[in-house]
């Protein structure tokens, strides 16, 4: 396999074993790429084997040195399992709980059921299951970066999107907590909020009908603030490398100038003709005003 030998100055994580959860595609594919490209060791983990293994091969084609496994982070073994493969590299001491899903669009009144229940297993029992494992191995060497992913509605309601924003909020409280409990310890515990990036959780959304209608506006917000998951992820290296409690792109500064920057490059007319594709649900009973 053709490699590409790193820059010496790229080497700042050289040593350390890194596992990112949700990785084979998105954000969490840039964030193991940035930590790889310096010098860290990736562990990538996503529901499909297929899916991991072509996100593998691409990192390796790059010469990071990466594996990966199958792992469900609402499965506890399963996370456990990702947990030791991780330490069968070397120390570990970076773990990005990103794996993170978004819900379908619309009133909570008619949310099935079995999807609300499917962000909160990923999105809260997921981030629970990844720091549940990660930190004894931490706290017991002293050292480590913990970071959980943020997202919209970590600050404050957002209408229609209750699951997805109501289990950020949640993470931002369990993240808070977890580095009142590491005070002291060593082991550092981040939050990041990339803002607006794009990828399938943005790209691909669930409507109950009636609602699709409303999702028109997202492709001018991505426009505006949208970031490729490359770009989205560069902080991460000044975050692991730091003690910084959290990372948030979309301050009020960013928002002025990367909306006008945006707006100026034409980015935005481009965005309109971006495809998202809505698959809508069947009537779930009476519109909401
Ligand atoms: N995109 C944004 O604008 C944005 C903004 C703020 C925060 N975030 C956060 O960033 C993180 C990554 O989002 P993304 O935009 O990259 O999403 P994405 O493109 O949909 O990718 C999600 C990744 O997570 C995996 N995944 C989903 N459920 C999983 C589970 N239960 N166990 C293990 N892996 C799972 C997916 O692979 P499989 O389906 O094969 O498992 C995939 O690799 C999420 O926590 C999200 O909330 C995203």
């Amino acid at each position: 396999m053709r490699t590409r030998p790193m820059a010496p100055d790229q080497d700042i994580l050289h040593g350390r074993v890194a596992v990112v959860t949700g990785s084979s595609r998105g954000l969490g594919f840039a964030l193991a790429g940035a930590l790889g490209r310096h010098g860290a060791t990736v562990v990538l983990a996503a529901r499909s084997d297929d899916g991991v293994a072509a996100a593998v091969r691409r990192l390796r084609a790059e010469g990071i040195a990466a594996s990966g496994r199958r792992c469900d982070t609402a499965n506890l073994a399963e996370v456990e399992a990702l947990r030791d493969e991780a330490l069968g590299l070397g120390p570990l001491d970076i773990w990005i709980n990103n794996a993170g899903t978004s819900g379908v669009y619309g009133p909570t009144a008619w949310t099935p059921v079995e999807d609300f229940t499917n962000v909160v297993r990923t999105n809260i029992l997921g981030t629970f299951h990844g720091s549940r494992v990660a930190l004894p191995v931490f706290l017991e060497q002293g050292h480590g970066d913990l970071v959980n992913l943020y997202g919209q509605g970590d600050l404050g309601p957002v209408a229609l999107q209750n699951a997805y924003a109501s289990s950020k909020r949640w993470v931002r409280q369990f993240t808070e907590t977890l580095r009142l409990e590491a005070k002291g310890t060593g082991v550092r515990v981040h939050g990041m909020n990339p803002g607006l990036v794009e990828t399938a959780l943005l790209g691909r959304v669930t409507s109950q009908e009636g609602y699709q209608k409303r999702l028109s506006g997202l492709q001018v917000v991505v426009g505006l603030w949208g970031q490729k998951p490359d770009e989205a992820a560069r902080p991460i290296v000044d975050l692991v490398t730091s003690n910084a409690a959290e990372f948030r792109f979309l301050t009020r500064r960013r928002m002025v100038t990367h909306g006008l920057r945006n707006v100026l490059a034409g980015r935005l007319r481009k965005a309109n003709r971006m495809p998202l594709e809505v698959t809508v649900l069947e009537a779930p009973g009476p519109s909401l005003p």
